[in-house]
């Protein structure tokens, strides 16, 4: 089994390790910067030592990272080769594409009735300030492609969203806002893997936004059937065989705020007594053999 990262000696891949080796399993860890793809010789896809396509049956992918335009569409277009190859990679590169854009992954999810806050996106900023207003002048502006709350602001002032939408649009970026839900400063996470929810947290934090790279402090949380049927149906919906689901309590009842294709689970490990990386695994064998 394959694990493709940035970082082979981050937490949540020596966890993968830990798990791969209690099933006998020899982990292959590697960055994207040593894989190299081959057409027309042999072999196709390989990574230092390593024949992908022969030595490895299943990849799983770890954040994909920054980079470039040209560096990211390389790595997903190599996933994509490995499951034409008939490798199984989880998460299938289809549902990273989806899940990584907001507005790809947030169209989906509403048309398959997933209840998701109201949302307008836009390259204009007359269009966007026609936006800020029909969304009640309270809102989120997000990156279409971001985590960990990085770069998500809050905006309810006219004058301070004049300014900020001018100055994105400027530099061609997207304008992603979204009215503002009131959750109490506490959110959702809910941790798919195939039809079930292993483990979910509620976490609590000192300001609007509960990422917990923000500072959110997770707290174990025993998930209504109703709301793990919602995340699991939302990740479906999405492709992801693994998926980090965030929910909100809004007044009018829990809105899905994105699906994570790459989650990181330590937060929620210090909370739950279920070994997450065991599940992984043991549900990538159960896929394999199916
Ligand atoms: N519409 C919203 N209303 C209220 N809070 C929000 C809203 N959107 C995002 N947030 C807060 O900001 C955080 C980051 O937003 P999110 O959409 O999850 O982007 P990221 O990919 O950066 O995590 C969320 O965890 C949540 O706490
Ligand atoms: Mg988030």
């Amino acid at each position: 089994m394959g694990i493709m990262t940035r970082d082979c000696q981050g937490w949540c891949s020596l966890q993968l390790k830990k798990a791969m080796k209690k099933q006998n399993i020899a982990p292959v860890c590697f960055g994207y910067r040593h894989i190299i793809g081959r057409i027309k010789y042999a072999p196709e896809v390989s990574v230092e030592n390593a024949d992908v396509l022969k030595d490895l049956k299943a990849v799983i992918t770890r954040p994909i990272a920054r980079g470039s335009i040209e560096e990211i569409m390389f790595r997903m277009n190599l996933l994509h080769k490995l499951e034409r190859s008939g490798m199984l990679i989880i998460n299938p590169p289809l549902s990273i594409e989806r899940a990584v854009d907001k507005y790809y992954s947030l169209t989906l999810l509403d048309e398959n009735n997933i209840p998701v806050p109201r949302t307008a996106v836009t390259e204009s900023h007359d269009e966007a300030l026609k936006c800020f207003k029909e969304l009640g002048e309270d809102v989120v502006l997000k990156p279409v492609f971001g985590s960990r709350g990085i770069g998500a602001t809050r905006i309810s002032d006219p004058e301070v969203a004049i300014r900020v939408f001018r100055t994105i649009s400027f530099y061609h970026g997207v304008l992603y806002q979204q009215e503002f839900i009131p959750h109490g400063s506490s959110d959702i996470r809910a941790f798919v893997i195939g039809d079930k929810v292993i483990a979910s947290m509620q976490r609590f934090s000192p300001t609007w936004k509960t990422n917990v790279s923000c500072g959110a402090k997770p707290v174990s949380l025993n998930l209504s059937t109703e709301l793990q049927k919602l995340a699991v149906k939302a990740a479906k919906i999405i492709g992801c065989k693994i998926a980090g689901v965030d929910l909100m309590e809004g007044p009018k009842g829990p809105v899905v705020l994105e699906i994570n294709s790459q989650p990181g689970w330590s937060g929620l490990q210090s909370v739950t007594k279920v070994n997450i990386a065991d599940e992984i695994i043991s549900y990538i064998l159960s896929e394999l053999k199916a």
